[in-house]
């Protein structure tokens, strides 16, 4: 929420934040980080101190930019087992800000607690987990101990430390099969989930809804993520995993940067209207904007909002927008369909904008301008 302020309008100071009753300036550093060169005040009603798991991850960090040039307080836990500690220093080019780093994982409970008992947090926006589909099927174990355990862990020690307020990264997985493809929030989940992964998300999201039934004063919002792509405008963020990528863009990327030889695309005979699955593409600075929108709008109880575009494309589709964006044709080869995977689905998003105000901005074509910016930064 932003408005003028006529305190900084009349003394010439640049953003102020309210905490209650504490006042914060923001550095015209900060400000000029965002791009906000006149003398508009901008202020949040609060500034939170928030953490962030996961925060070094991809979704993560372009939170953690958001979270940071609103003027909240930051500090990430990550074991940067998919990320990288640079992560943290680009974070700093871009807000002025680096946050306090914990690298801990989520299933030592001590060193969780540790953190928690450190400084008194107001919330947690919780993106730490694993998420590769494929590996979630060869290794359920590895998968639900860390994605559920790590949350039972991480819930343990908000009770323990009072802290009654998480925005959780949910996933579009949770609705598996409907019967149409516009998925809306009121729809049944977890009926015929087609991998563990999936049930990890469905598992946490009803973990999620038992705490806010036990504790009437806890905030839990379950943000259900359609398919996040791009990078930062800088090219300073993006997705950059450690190991061998699974989902389009980073596989994209690899063959962009010569490292793969040429995209595998999984079937071109669905009945789609070029044959190749379609998906809700959403770039990831709407997706961390979503976040924010959603820490103005918290309440007691569980909050279930899709975040996409409502505006499905099929994988050729993203194909043709790369080569648009590089000038380049994108080896491919069509291959065999992957189990599980559906032909199409998106996201009803009118929840998301009637109640949070919020809706996607940038387009496809925005993803792939900003991956190849950040391919040609990180080269
Ligand atoms: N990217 C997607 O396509 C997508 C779609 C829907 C939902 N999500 C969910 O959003 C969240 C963030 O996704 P992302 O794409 O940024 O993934 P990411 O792998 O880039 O980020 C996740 C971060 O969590 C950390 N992490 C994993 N297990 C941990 C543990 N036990 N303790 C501490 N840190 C741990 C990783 O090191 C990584 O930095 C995940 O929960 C994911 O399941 C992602």
């Amino acid at each position: 929420m932003a408005f003028r302020c006529f305190f900084c309008v009349c003394f010439r100071f640049k953003v102020i934040k309210l905490k209650g009753i504490h006042t914060y300036i923001i550095t015209s550093r900060n400000l000029k980080h965002k791009g906000i060169n006149d003398i508009s005040c901008y202020t949040n009603i609060m500034s939170k101190k928030i953490l962030v798991t996961g925060g070094t991850g991809y979704i993560g960090s372009h939170t953690v930019v958001e979270l940071l040039n609103a003027g909240h307080e930051v500090e990430i836990l990550d074991n940067l087992f998919n990320s990288k500690i640079e992560v943290l220093d680009k974070i700093e080019q871009l807000t002025g800000t680096k946050p306090k780093f914990h690298q801990v994982d989520l299933l030592d409970y001590a060193g969780l607690k540790s953190v928690f008992t450190s400084v008194q947090f107001d919330s947690v926006i919780h993106f730490a987990g694993l998420k590769a589909v494929g590996e979630s099927v060869e290794k359920p174990l590895e998968y639900y101990e860390n994605n559920v355990g790590g949350t039972i862990n991480l819930l343990k020690c908000m009770r323990e430390t009072n802290v009654k307020q998480i925005i959780f990264s949910s996933s579009a997985t949770v609705y598996g099969v409907q019967d149409s493809p516009e998925y809306v929030e009121t729809m049944t989940t977890g009926g015929q989930l087609s991998n563990p992964y999936g049930r990890t998300k469905y598992f946490i999201e009803e973990i999620l809804k038992d705490t806010c039934v036990a504790d009437p004063e806890f905030e839990a919002a379950l943000l259900r993520y359609f398919n996040p792509i791009g990078a930062h405008p800088s090219g300073l963020l993006g997705e950059d995993p450690n190991g061998i990528p699974n989902n389009l863009m980073p596989i994209v990327m690899q063959v962009a940067r010569g490292k793969r030889e040429k995209l595998g695309v999984y079937g071109n005979d669905y009945p789609t209207k070029d044959g190749t699955c379609r998906r809700d593409y959403i770039h990831v600075v709407d997706l961390a904007k979503g976040h924010m929108a959603m820490l103005d709008h918290m309440k007691k109880g569980v909050s279930i909002y899709n975040l996409g575009s409502g505006e499905p494309n099929s994988v050729m589709e993203v194909i043709s927008a790369f080569e648009k964006a590089s000038g380049k044709d994108l080896p491919y080869e069509v291959v065999d369909r992957r189990a599980g995977d559906l032909p199409e689905f998106w996201a009803n998003p009118s929840k998301a904008k009637a109640e949070l105000n919020w809706q996607t901005e940038l387009t496809v074509d925005d993803a792939m301008k900003d991956t190849l910016n950040f391919l040609e930064k990180s080269e």
